[in-house]
C-alpha cells in the first residue's frame, strides 16, 4: 500500500467524532511498535518526523523505514514533518517523500505566519501534499526551542478565519492549553488528586469552541498531547530514573477533543517514556545483558502497549482503517 495523505483520514476521523494519532519516530523500533499497535487494532495513523528526527536519523533511513512498515501492515500511513521551521526543510520533504508537512511559523508575527505558510501551500499542493500551519504558541520545548509559560499565547479565534482562508492550509494547530514535553504544567499550576498525582487546568474548550464555530468542519490539530502517563514515569522512577513533577494532558480531556474538530491528536513524550520504561526495568532486572536486541525489545513492546492504550482510550480510532481506505479508493 502507498504512503497517503491525511484528507481523508481527517474527513472520516470528523464525521466519526474520533482522532488520527500522529507519533513521532527515530528509528526503526519506533516504528514497529507503533505500526504493529496500528496494525492489530485496524487504525489509520500518521508517522511524524521532527527536524530533529531527520537530524539524528537521516531523512532517507525515516522514509524507508515507514516503506517497509506499509509493506508489512495494511492500513493507511501519512507521513508528516513535525514542526518544519522553514519553507527549505518543507520543501525537502516534499521533494523527498513526505505526504504531509507542517510549517510551523507560530513564532512569528501573524503576517509573516501567514505569508510564510502560503509559500509553503503553494509548493505543497503543486506536489500533492497536504499542509499543517499553526496559530498561537504551546509552552514547552521542541528541538531547540523552549517557549516559557509565560511566552506561551492561547490562540486567538478571530485570527483562524482570515488565516486559514489566506494561507489555503489544510489543517490548523491550536494552542488551548496544551504543551511540549514531560513536564507541561509546574505544580503550582496544579492540584493533587487524592492519590498524590498532581491534576493540571483544564483545556480551554470554550476557545476550541469558538474556534470551530469560526472554521466549521475545518481539521484542528492538538500538539503537546501526551498524557505523561503515571504507570510509566513511576517505572523510571521505581528503576533508577529522576523525573519529578512530570505531568500531561488527562486522558479524559483528550477523548473529548478527540470527539470535537480535533482530527490529529500529537504524542511523543510518552512514546519515550515507555520506551525509557521498559529499557531500565530491563536493565534493573537483568544488569548482566549487554545485546541491545534484547532490551530494546522490551523497550518496542512498551511502545506497542501504549500506542494500543491510545488508540482504544484515546483517540478512538481502531477499526477505522477500512472506511478511510474506501474513501482514499473512491
Ligand atoms: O514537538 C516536538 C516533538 O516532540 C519532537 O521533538 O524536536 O525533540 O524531535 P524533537
Ligand atoms: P508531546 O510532547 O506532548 O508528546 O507532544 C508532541 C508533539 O506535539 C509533537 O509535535
Ligand atoms: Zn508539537
Amino acid at each position: 500500500m502507498p504512503l497517503v495523505g491525511t484528507k481523508e483520514m481527517f474527513k472520516k476521523a470528523y464525521e466519526g467524532k474520533y482522532a488520527i494519532g500522529a507519533f513521532n519516530v527515530n528509528n526503526m523500533e519506533i516504528v514497529q511498535g507503533i505500526t504493529e499497535a496500528a496494525g492489530e487494532l485496524q487504525s489509520p495513523i500518521i508517522l511524524q518526523c521532527s527536524a530533529g528526527a531527520r537530524k539524528y536519523a537521516k531523512h532517507q533511513y525515516l522514509v524507508h523505514l515507514v516503506k517497509a512498515a506499509l509493506e508489512v501492515s495494511d492500513i493507511p500511513i501519512a507521513l508528516h514533518l513535525d514542526h518544519g521551521p522553514d519553507f527549505e526543510t518543507c520543501k525537502s520533504c516534499i521533494d523527498g517523500g513526505f505526504t504531509s508537512v507542517m510549517i510551523d511559523g507560530s513564532s512569528h508575527p501573524f503576517k509573516e505566519n501567514i505569508e510564510l505558510t502560503k509559500k509553503v501551500v503553494e509548493y505543497a499542493h503543486a506536489h500533492g501534499v497536504v499542509v499543517e500551519g499553526e496559530l498561537g504558541q504551546l509552552a514547552g520545548i521542541e528541538d531547540d526551542v523552549n517557549v516559557s509559560a509565560e511566552n506561551a499565547s492561547y490562540t486567538q479565534p478571530e485570527e483562524v478565519q482570515e488565516f486559514v482562508e489566506k494561507t489555503g492550509v489544510d489543517s490548523l494547530a491550536i494552542a488551548i492549553g496544551t504543551s511540549h514535553g514531560a513536564f507541561k504544567f509546574k505544580p503550582e499550576q496544579c492540584t493533587r488528586n487524592a492519590d498524590g498525582v498532581l491534576v493540571p487546568p483544564e483545556l480551554r474548550f470554550d476557545i476550541l469552541a469558538e474556534i470551530e464555530k469560526k472554521i466549521p468542519q475545518f481539521p484542528i490539530v492538538l500538539h503537546g498531547a501526551s498524557s505523561v502517563v503515571p504507570k510509566y514515569v513511576k517505572i523510571i522512577n521505581d528503576n533508577g530514573g529522576k523525573l519529578a513533577d512530570a505531568v500531561g494532558i488527562p486522558e479524559d480531556q483528550l477523548r473529548k477533543a478527540a470527539t470535537s474538530a480535533v482530527c490529529k491528536i500529537n504524542i511523543d513524550s510518552d512514546l519515550r517514556l515507555a520506551m525509557t520504561a521498559g529499557i531500565r526495568e530491563h536493565f534493573c532486572e537483568h544488569p548482566e545483558h549487554f545485546d541491545p536486541r534484547q532490551y530494546i525489545t522490551v523497550g518496542r513492546s512498551y511502545i506497542k502497549d501504549v500506542v494500543a492504550h491510545k488508540i482504544k482510550n484515546v483517540l478512538g480510532s481502531d477499526n477505522r482503517a477500512a472506511e478511510v481506505m474506501a474513501l482514499i479508493n473512491k
